[in-house]
């Protein structure tokens, strides 16, 4: 019998997306490129530095509207991965999050540390009710993330996500910030540091109405 893998306790910070980081943003997807293909509709477009400039610019603009940013999963100097908000819902009080990771990050719990920090902003310093997750019905990986931090199964969406050509089955995840206060995994997994840098996101600003 193997024994669980240790997650890695080494200091994990989210910065926000910045015009600087767009080099190492897009030489991780160029190194991810076949690990993310499945998941990441995205990354089937021309690789380019322009596409990778593009997305820093909208998410920038995203967290400058009040609706969340987007940030860099940073270990030291290297870049592991993208987490943020989807625009967040203010009236819901809800927003969905996605991630990834780069193919050489993946098993050592980055993720759901970055997860972490997202719902201790978000319940916390944000206000809001409700995260969402929704994944690919096949992307268990993605799926066991959701699971581990206690988010709720609320069902299959049959036309969940088009994905270049055609719909994919998509699995709908919700967690409340009072699920939240009461989950273990709060302390226990070392959630990352948000690096200030990003102005937090308020209902009412441009865009929220
Ligand atoms: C989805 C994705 C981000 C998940 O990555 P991941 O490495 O499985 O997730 P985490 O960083 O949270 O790490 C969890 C892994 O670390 C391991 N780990 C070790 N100690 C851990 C701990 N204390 N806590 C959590 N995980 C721990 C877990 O065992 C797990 O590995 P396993 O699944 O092999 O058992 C990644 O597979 C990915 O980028 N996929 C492509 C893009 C994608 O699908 N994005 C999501 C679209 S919805």
């Amino acid at each position: 019998m193997t024994s669980p893998r240790p997650i890695s306790a080494q200091r994990l910070e989210l910065r926000p997306v910045r015009p600087r980081h767009i080099p190492a943003v897009y030489a991780l997807t160029e190194a991810s490129r076949a690990h993310l293909a499945p998941w990441m509709p995205w990354i089937h477009s021309e690789p380019s530095l322009a596409a990778t400039a593009e997305f820093v610019r909208q998410a920038m603009v995203q967290e400058a509207s009040g609706l969340g940013a987007q940030f860099g999963i940073w270990q030291a100097t290297d870049l592991a991965g993208v987490i943020g908000y989807h625009p967040i819902r203010w009236i819901e009080r809800h927003a969905d999050i996605g991630y990834w990771l780069g193919a050489s990050f993946e098993g050592q719990g980055l993720v759901s540390r970055s997860v972490c920090a997202l719902l201790n902003q978000a319940f916390f310093d944000l206000g809001l009710s409700h995260i969402g997750i929704q994944t690919a019905e096949d992307n268990v990986r993605s799926q066991r993330v959701a699971d581990r931090l206690g988010f709720r199964r609320l069902g299959v969406v049959a036309e969940g996500e088009w994905f270049i050509d055609h719909w994919v089955p998509s699995v709908v995840f919700q967690l409340s910030a009072a699920e939240w206060l009461a989950r273990p995994e709060r302390d226990r997994l070392l959630p990352a540091v948000i690096r200030p840098g990003s102005a937090l996101p308020k209902p009412g600003s441009a865009g929220t109405a």
